[in-house]
């Protein structure tokens, strides 16, 4: 039989032909690693929906463009706000300061990451704990400081996770398992705090184009690395990842809690170890 001809999936469509422009009106969110990549592009994405923002970085120069950046393309607040995710202390003023320029939290975005390619045998005891402190410490760090604030909106959380440790992925244990404890505490989040009204997911993005992983992971020539295969005939973009949070902040997901959305056009289902 012979194979299918490629139909590529349509390019991500705009948010704004799918959701009310409206949507956040009034609402605040707060996202670590919303100053760059993927997670500045969710800011975006929701702030042209209406919503406020705070984005946690910890470079104040790059953060301070993006706010301002941010601000004239949509027209609403962004406060940059300084703070390393694996410090509770400069998290918990981050939280603070959230509060006590806009108000409120609603929203947190978990998307603070730390990554390179190394193989575990030449991976130092520092390196893997810097990553995994960053990724999982700094997403425990995050809900801390900003569950009390997140309780009172009966709010919600997205944590940003990778489909790497679905299967084993070359030159990637360290965020391979700091990824796999970042699902577990959204998990528990969504049972522990359901309660309380507010909701927990993960989205887990496959390759998005045109994004600092993607880039090193492109330069993985090894026989031995993962070739890319995916089903709907496109790479990811970061529209689709910005599609994706905007539903399940809305209520739209209002039923949708613990859940992990895997957003890579199908390749975590393909093999490709050939
Ligand atoms: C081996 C490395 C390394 C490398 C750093 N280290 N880079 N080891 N290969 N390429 C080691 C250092 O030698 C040191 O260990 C330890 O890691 C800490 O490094 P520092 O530079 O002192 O730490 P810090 O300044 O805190 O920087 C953190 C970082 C940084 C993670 C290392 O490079 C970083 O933030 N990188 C980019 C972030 C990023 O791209 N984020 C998007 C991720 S995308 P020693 O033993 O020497 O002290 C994503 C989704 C998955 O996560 C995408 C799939 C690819």
């Amino acid at each position: 039989m012979s194979s299918p001809k490629q139909v590529n999936a349509p390019n991500a469509p705009s948010s704004l032909d799918i959701f009310s422009p409206n949507l956040f009106k009034g609402k605040v969110v707060f996202a670590t690693g919303g100053g760059s990549g993927i997670g500045k592009h969710v800011v975006e994405t929701m702030m042209r929906h209406g919503v406020d923002a705070v984005i946690i970085g910890r470079k104040t120069d790059r953060l301070t463009q993006a706010a301002n950046e941010l601000e004239a393309a949509t027209g609403r607040k962004c406060i940059p706000a300084t703070a390393d995710v694996r410090d509770p202390k400069s998290i918990q003023a981050a939280a603070k300061l959230a509060v006590d320029k806009l108000g409120r939290i609603d929203f947190v975005i978990c998307g603070a990451a730390g990554n390179f390619l190394a193989p575990l045998s030449h991976l130092s005891e520092n390196a893997f704990k810097t990553v995994m402190e960053i990724d999982t410490l700094g997403t425990f760090n995050t809900f801390k400081a900003t569950i009390p604030y997140v309780r009172q909106t009966h709010g919600a959380y997205i944590h940003f996770s990778a489909t790497l440790h679905y299967q084993g992925s070359v030159y990637q244990a360290h965020v391979s398992a700091a990824k796999a404890g970042v699902d577990a505490l959204s998990n528990v989040i969504a049972i522990e705090e359901g309660p309380y009204g507010v909701r927990s997911n993960v989205i887990a993005p496959g390759p998005i184009g045109g994004t600092p992983g993607m880039d090193r992971l492109s330069s993985l020539d090894d026989p031995s690395a993962r070739k890319i295969r995916i089903p709907l005939g496109r790479m990811g973009e970061k529209a689709d990842i910005a599609n994706a949070a905007v539903f399940l902040f809305s209520n739209g997901a209002a039923h949708v809690t613990g859940q992990i959305l895997v957003v890579d056009g199908g390749a975590q289902h393909t093999y490709s170890g050939m």
